[in-house]
């Protein structure tokens, strides 16, 4: 009987835990946070953190459509000893903003409703897409045909978004420029429907580089450190 009892104690043990540490304390840590204000001499900006929320109804689509399955939205911070992000990294891209590229916090996540941190990184990290997306015709190329840009990319198209329709008068221009394989037969154009244009505009309010209240952003944005 007490075999039984340590028995079933064990799987409390191992499954009560986590379940307290890995969602409940986060969840409850989580509802409790609200904006802060930034201090205009510390932090160098006025307003509120986070800022301004990403686009929601682009966000319905989004994860309507699975992206998260192959795309996250978190640069995970170096914790205890497991390897995250180090300053100085995303810092190489061209279009680098004047905020410091860093690692996400919980707040940046206040104010969505559903936070697509994702699964597995098969595709780039979109937490900053925002600042680094090409023009909206180049996005919605990409998720027509995404290898009409890499001939060698998984990602899936998304053709459903898009309006294949005979070309009336002179082309529109919201028409899509697609040459080689991805382009319409002549006579016809592509062009997004609402919900495509939803989702771009949500991909451009991706931006989680805002500067985190207390962190001097001339701190953050400093370089980093050389290699040893
Ligand atoms: C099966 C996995 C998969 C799914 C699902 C997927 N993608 Fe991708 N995505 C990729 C891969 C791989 C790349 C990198 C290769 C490329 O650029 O095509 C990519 C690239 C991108 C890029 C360019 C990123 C950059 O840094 O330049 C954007 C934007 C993007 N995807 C948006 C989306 C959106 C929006 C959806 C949902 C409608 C989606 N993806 C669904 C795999 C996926």
């Amino acid at each position: 009987m007490s075999n039984f009892r340590t028995f079933i104690l064990g799987l409390v043990a191992s499954f009560g835990l986590p379940w307290l540490c890995l969602i409940v304390i986060p969840v409850l840590k989580y509802q409790a946070l609200q904006p802060v204000a930034y201090d205009k001499d510390t932090d160098g900006v006025e307003g509120y953190y986070p800022p301004a929320p990403v686009h929601g109804q682009g966000q319905i689509v989004y994860l309507r459509e699975g992206c998260s399955q192959c795309h996250t939205q978190m640069i995970r911070p170096s914790q205890i000893a497991l390897d995250g992000w180090h300053k100085g990294w995303g810092q190489d891209q061209e279009a680098r903003p004047a905020a410091p590229v860093r690692s996400n916090t919980l707040y940046d996540y206040l104010g969505e409703h559903y936070a697509p941190l994702g699964i597995v990184r098969s595709g780039p990290d979109l937490a900053n897409y925002g600042w680094r997306a090409p023009e909206r015709g180049i996005i919605h190329q990409k998720l027509f045909a995404p290898r009409s840009q890499h001939d060698w990319s998984n990602m899936p198209a998304f053709k459903s978004l898009y309006i294949v329709r005979k070309a009336q008068g002179p082309v529109s221009d919201k028409a899509l420029k697609l040459t080689g394989k991805a382009a319409p037969e002549a006579g016809y154009e592509v062009v997004p429907t609402a919900e495509a244009e939803a989702l771009v505009d949500y991909l451009l309010s991706l931006k989680k580089d805002y500067p985190v209240p207390g962190v001097s952003a001339a701190v953050a944005a400093a370089p980093a450190p050389a290699k040893k």
